[in-house]
């Protein structure tokens, strides 16, 4: 078979992306423009401010990711786009260019589900490393910003679907770990801050019950609902949010918090080291609880899930992934199930368009072409 190479083009969030993948096995070029230092002052993402951004930077962009890969808008075979879920004028900008790159050099477009590539992203990392085999039923915990999601993967020749079978209630994984570390003053992207100050803390110092991590539904059972198709397991994560809030107030620590926000803020990158020492003990402690109280709550569910559906692959995908204590529980605990279970690197875990140009793969095998009258979809459903 001919080598196939597509350019992938990722704007859903806060990531300018392009990339260029041969064959959805391997990465030829991988380029990520992040607008995280511009967001920052906010301590979240600015949807006018990112579809502004996005604008700007994505002729450099794909630019660099065709030079960086050798490649010219003439040599690639396709070119694939994230249609959503995410932020409407952000989608746009990446929909507009695919779709003038497309009618103009007259090529295949191929339109990707944001949570469809960073599953993709799992396969494309095994298959770097030369592992072709796969096993089904497979199960995907997409864990990110936006989004947290239980999926059951099918294959059927070249064609990939899913069923969601948990999903979060309320506030997303990411989004637990980004308000929390806005509330202790952490600044933002939470995620990796938390994920370097939580070995410095005693996990077991604050206790956050299960009933913390807020049960929707408390006639039932938390991770196992019956609905229509099956069990469902659901996750919620406003309620330990709020947990941790209320730590902060009974234990006096809103002044320390607001010294530590200061002294951040007037540091332009600030390092691990700038963050450990305006850190008391009982903050590190507090990290590290509250990161520990997430992954059991991600894992237990999950594994429960696989349990159910007796699933003989784990991928787990998604900006949370990078999270190194998930990483190894998921390891650990996943082994005593016998389950084998993958992750993407770090760089490809959170949002990068070498994934929706892996996931594009095999729907350019089976010439599952976008025509132009596609638009963005900020509530796209994965199915
Ligand atoms: O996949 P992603 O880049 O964008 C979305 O699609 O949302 O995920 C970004 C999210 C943010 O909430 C960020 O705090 C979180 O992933 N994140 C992490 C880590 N790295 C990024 N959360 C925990 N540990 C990390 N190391
Ligand atoms: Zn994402």
């Amino acid at each position: 078979m001919t080598d196939v190479y597509i350019l992938g083009i990722e704007s859903s969030c806060d990531e300018t992306a392009a990339a260029v993948v041969r064959s959805g096995e391997k990465v030829i070029s991988n380029v990520i423009f992040s607008q995280i230092a511009m967001h920052q002052p906010y301590g979240g993402v600015v949807p006018e401010l990112a579809s502004r951004e996005h604008l700007r930077a994505i002729l450099p962009v794909v630019r660099k990711a065709l030079s960086d890969a050798g490649q010219t808008y003439q040599s690639t075979d396709a070119f694939a786009v994230t249609q959503g879920p995410g932020l409407a004028g952000s989608l746009l900008v990446g929909i507009s260019y695919a779709k003038a790159l497309a009618f103009a050099l007259d090529k295949p477009l191929i339109t990707v589900n944001h949570l469809e590539g960073h599953i993709h992203a799992v396969l494309l990392e095994e298959r770097q490393k030369g592992n072709y085999e796969l096993r089904f039923p497979l199960l995907a915990l997409v864990v990110s910003g936006g989004h947290t999601h239980l999926y059951l993967a099918e294959q059927q020749g070249e064609i990939w679907s899913y069923e969601n079978i948990g999903r979060t209630r309320d506030d997303a994984a990411g989004e637990a770990f980004d308000k929390v570390a806005k509330l202790l003053g952490l600044g933002y992207p939470g995620g990796p801050v938390i994920d370097k100050l939580a070995p410095h803390g005693d996990a077991t110092a604050v206790k956050f019950p299960p009933s913390q991590i807020k049960n929707v539904d408390r006639r039932k059972s938390a991770e196992s609902e019956q609905a229509p198709g099956g069990p469902r397991f659901d996750f919620s994560y406003s309620g330990i949010k709020t947990a941790v809030l209320r730590y902060v107030q009974t234990h006096n620590l809103q002044p320390s918090i607001e010294a530590r926000r200061q002294a951040l803020a007037a540091i332009a990158k600030p390092a691990i080291e700038d963050y450990l020492t305006r850190c008391d003990r009982q903050t590190l402690d507090l990290v590290a609880s509250f990161q520990r109280a997430m992954v059991e709550d991600l894992t237990r569910k999950t594994l429960a899930a696989a349990r159910a559906h007796n699933v003989a692959t784990l991928f787990v995908t998604g900006g949370v992934a990078a999270n190194d204590e998930l990483r190894q529980r998921f390891e650990r605990d996943a082994a005593m199930d016998g389950v084998p279970v993958y992750f993407p690197s770090r760089p490809l875990s959170t949002d990068n368009a070498a994934m929706i140009a892996a996931a594009a793969y095999p729907k350019f095998l089976a010439r599952n072409f976008a025509g132009m009258d596609f638009s963005a979809e900020a509530g796209l459903v994965l199915k």
